[in-house]
This record gives C-alpha cells, structure tokens and sequence, in this order.
C-alpha cells in the first residue's frame, strides 16, 4: 500500500516539474513565473484543485511520442479568490511552448463547461506558443472548441484573460471574446501576424513589442483593458477585480463589508466646477469621493481617456461607473470613448451590476476622420447599449449635457431611473456660441448684438431647470450631497425588473 501511495506521490511530482528544471530556470529568466507559480498567487492559499494532472497528448508524428510530459503544457482546475469559487486554466510555456494540443485543448474546455454548469469565473493564464505544430489540424479543432465555449459562456461567467507571455495568430481569439484582458509590460505580446510576416506583406519594420505590446493594447488598439508591471501585479489586481465581479448571470454581484458612510457629505465638491465652463477639472476627483473608501478599479484607464470607466462599491454593492473625462478633449464623445463606454455598459447589463453615470459632455467630436471612420455607428453603439440596459441607472450631470450627447449618456429618455443634475449643469440642445450662430447668422457682423444674444442663451437655457421642468430631470442636487443621493437611489432599485421584449438577439451596430 505504501508503495502504491509514494508512486502517486513520484508521478505527481514529475507531472508538476512541467518540462523540467532548466525550462522553469529559463522562464524565470525571463522574469515570467511558472504556470503553477502564478496559479498560486492568483488562488486562496491550499484552494487549488487540479483536474487532469495525467493527461498526456496522443500524437506520434514527429517523433512526439518520445516525450509526453503530463499534464500537457497547461495547469488546470478551481480554487478561491478571497472565499469565492473561480475555475482556472494556466499554460505552461516549459512544455512545448505551451503550444495547444487536442489533448491541451480538451483540459481547458472540461473548466469551461464546469464554470459555465456552476455559475463560477474563468480565468485563463495564456502563455502559448500557439497552435502545437506537431498536431497541425486536431490542434486548430482544439482552439475552434475553446473558442465555441469562450462564446457560449460570455454573458453567463465573467472570463478574464491575462496575456503573460506569447499570443498570436489565431489564438488571440480566444482571450478577445472574453470580458477583460490584461497583459504584462515587457513579457507578453498579442498579434493576428507577427513582425516576420508583417515585413514580408507590407514591408513595415516593427518590432513584436511595438506590434503587440501591452502599451500598444492599452494605449492604441484596445484590445486589452490594463497592463501591469509584473506577474505578481497582475495576480493581485485580477484578484481585486473578482471581489467586484457576481459569480455568474444567475446571481447579484457580491456585497462586501464597508466601513464608509453612506450620507457622507463632500463640501469640496460644491467648489468642484471652474468658474469658466470651459476650464477643465478631474471628473475622477468625484468617482473617488463617492466610492467607498475611495476605491475604483478602473478599466481601460490608457484608452480613449475622454471617458472613464471602471468599477466602484457604494454601501458594499458593486457599481459601474461611466463618465465623461472634461481634462481630455473637453469630454467630448468619439468613436473610441464611444465603443468603451458600450462594451463596458454592456458587461454591466449583462451581469446585473447597477450602472452611475457621471456627464459633462459638449457633444460628439467634429471632424472628418470622425466621420468617415463611422461615429454614426460607434455611436450609436453607446445609446443602444444604455438605451437596452435593463439594470438600475443613476445619473448625474455635473456641467455640460448638450445635443445628442446627451441623450445618449443614460438620459431619462433611456429609461435612466435617478437624473439627477447639479445646479451647475446645463441641459440644452447645444453650446451658447453654437446656438447663437446659427439662429443670429444676420447679426454675425454685430460682435455687441452677438455677445448679447448669447447672455440670454446662457440666462434662459444654460442650466438644469428647463429639464427640470419637463421632468427629464427629477431633481437638481447638491454636489455635497451626491454620495448620499445616489446609494439611497441605488439602495431604492434593489429590486428594479425591468425586461425588454423577446428577441433571439438585438442587432446592435457592431
Ligand atoms: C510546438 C512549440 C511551439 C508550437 C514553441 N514550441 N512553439 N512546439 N508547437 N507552436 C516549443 C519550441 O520548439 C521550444 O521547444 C519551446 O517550445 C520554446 O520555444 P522557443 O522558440 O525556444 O522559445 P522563444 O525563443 O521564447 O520563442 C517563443 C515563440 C516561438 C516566439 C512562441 O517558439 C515561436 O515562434 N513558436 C512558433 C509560433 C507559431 O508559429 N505557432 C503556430 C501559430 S499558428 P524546446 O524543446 O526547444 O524547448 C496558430 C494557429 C491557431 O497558432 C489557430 C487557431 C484557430
């Protein structure tokens, strides 16, 4: 019997050495930790369950049936993030190069199909050569498989992806249908083609940092939501971004002790607003100081920084946040600020997170390159996402809510639940100078007339009550008072239903 259990105890010790001592030696060269290393850091301490730590790949071409390594070059299973179940896949780049086998493919879709059955996150650690060359097509079934079940389950378990070393060709697909991607500066890179191709087709020189680093998917592309330093960074901050995240579509996202109180009053916020409408100021000086305990997870921060969004806690429930940036392009709508605000507003509605809106936009950003990229389309990806958002909406505006722009930022016409507006805000159809313009063209030469007529603009329309009036907004409020007014909104939804009618699927303008 002893010895029956001492070879399980051997056969597990080999499994976990991956491929081997000098392969982990060299990935820690590269100052990129081991598959198990980081599944170990992400996990409660003891949590980790492994599946299918035998599993070895079946082919025999190549003289590959020499070597099978167990396990087959990804670490699967579940565990805890702070007491709450997640399933995990890790590829481990010391066996083949963490290339996907059939084998491979089969352990990360048996994590997928238990997340999706019991209602748990998926986090996927890539680190892959890709496809294993060896196997040619069962491999790239292996992908199609897990690529089917990346789709399958968006919507019903967040899926994180975390690029933490190579990911190209076809295998970027897998991490772009999940909910967040993040990479490491330095160490990981995401590309369709890379440098060698790229060179051959259009004859662009770049490297595979400058082609698919972080800072090109954070700062460029978008296609990843954040970018951390190292592999620990990028452990503890997943680790951060589960606690705000439900378990899946069936359940309410988490409630968490606070320590913060909700009737918390901010004088500073009465002096938030610059004299000059036109003056910039921090819009994330106020998501701070109605967060609990000032705590904001932020995604996308690199991109298209004229709107921010992220998530924030108000009396422990998780909300999302969106929010036009005044510091970058006046907070101004485009067509990037337009596609995050949309992916992000979806994510929320999707899973049942509550969403506050924070406006100060003069409206949609002029110019050709705007239009002939498509504005009317990114555009309206935004107004269709908040317009079907079902979830509890609270909104505020803060200065200015101009034209289009806003409608589209959770105006009541969206259905939002709570507008609410400060008394600095102006609720109009357009800016002042633009107003004047075009209903006093006559008097264009008249530099005394025009400045007039734009006083009166600003007297009758640049404020909140004419909206107020009409009940577009149901109540003009303090700034100090903004925390407690929106978790007692927040707080009065609890128990918002609201559907839409059925439908297969919309048709959003994707
Ligand atoms: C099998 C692979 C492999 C792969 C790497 N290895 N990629 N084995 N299939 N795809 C093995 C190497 O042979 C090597 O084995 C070990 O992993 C480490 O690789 P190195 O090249 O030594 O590491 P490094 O210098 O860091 O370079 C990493 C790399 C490079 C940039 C990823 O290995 C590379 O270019 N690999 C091929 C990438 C590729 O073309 N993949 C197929 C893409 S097609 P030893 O034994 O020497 O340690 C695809 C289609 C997906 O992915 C389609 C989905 C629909």
């Amino acid at each position: 019997m002893q010895d029956i259990l001492r070879e399980l105890e051997d056969r597990r010790a080999a499994a976990r050495t991956g491929g081997g001592q000098q392969r982990i030696a060299a990935q820690h060269a590269k100052g990129k930790l081991t598959a198990r290393e980081r599944i170990e850091l992400l996990l409660d301490e003891g949590s980790f369950e492994e599946f299918d730590m035998f599993v070895a790949h079946r082919c025999t071409d190549f003289g590959m049936e020499a070597s099978r390594p167990r396990g087959d070059g990804v670490v699967t299973g579940w565990g805890t993030v702070n007491g709450r179940q997640v399933y995990v896949f890790s590829q481990d780049f010391t066996v083949f190069g963490g290339s996907l086998s059939e084998t491979h493919a089969q352990k990360i879709c048996k994590i997928m199909d238990m997340a999706v059955q019991n209602g748990a996150p998926v986090i996927g650690i890539n680190d892959s050569g890709g496809a294993r060359i060896q196997e040619g097509v069962a491999s790239l079934a292996g992908y199609a498989e897990v690529f089917q079940r990346n789709i399958m389950a968006s919507g019903v378990v967040p899926q994180i992806s975390l690029i933490m070393g190579p990911c190209a060709g076809g295998a970027v697909y897998s991490p772009a249908m999940t909910d967040f991607i993040f990479m490491v500066r330095d160490s990981s890179y995401m590309f369709v083609t890379g440098p060698d191709v790229v060179r051959t087709v259009t004859n662009e020189v770049v490297t595979a940092e400058e082609l698919g680093g972080a800072r090109t998917h954070t700062t460029r592309s978008s296609v990843a939501d954040g970018a951390f330093e190292d592999d620990l960074e990028a452990m503890m901050e997943v680790r951060r971004l589960i606690d705000f995240l439900p378990q899946s579509n069936r359940e309410k996202p988490p409630v968490r002790p606070f320590h913060d109180d909700p009737a918390r009053i901010e004088p500073s916020l009465d002096t938030l607003i610059p004299e000059n409408p036109n003056a910039p100021y921090d819009m994330k000086e106020l998501i701070l100081k109605v967060a609990d305990e000032g705590d904001f997870y932020e995604i996308q921060e690199a991109f298209a920084r004229n709107i921010i969004t992220g998530f924030i806690r108000l009396e422990g429930s998780t909300v999302g946040v969106v929010a036009n940036q005044p510091m970058v392009l006046a907070g101004c709508l485009d067509i990037d600020s337009s596609r995050k605000a949309a992916r992000f507003v979806r994510f929320c509605d999707a899973f049942e997170i509550p969403i506050l809106t924070f406006v100060d936009v003069p409206g949609f950003l002029p110019g050709t390159v705007q239009e002939y990229d498509g504005i009317i389309k990114h555009g309206a990806k935004l107004l269709f996402a908040y317009g079907e958002a079902t979830v509890p909406k609270v909104t505020v505006i803060t200065r200015k809510a101009y034209g289009g722009a806003y409608v589209v930022m959770a105006s009541k016409h969206l259905r939002g639940d709570f507008n609410y507006a400060w008394p600095t805000s102006e609720v109009a159809v357009m800016g002042a100078k633009g107003a004047v313009e075009i209903l006093y063209r006559s008097e264009a030469g008249d530099a005394e007339r025009i400045a007039e007529r734009t006083r009166e603009y600003e007297d009758r329309f640049a404020n909140p009550f004419v909206a107020a009036e009409r009940g577009f907004i149901d109540e003009v409020i303090m700034p100090h008072s903004t925390r407690r007014r929106v978790c007692r909104a927040f707080a009065s939804l609890r128990n918002k239903k609201l559907t839409n009618p059925w439908k297969k699927h919309d048709n959003i303008p994707l």
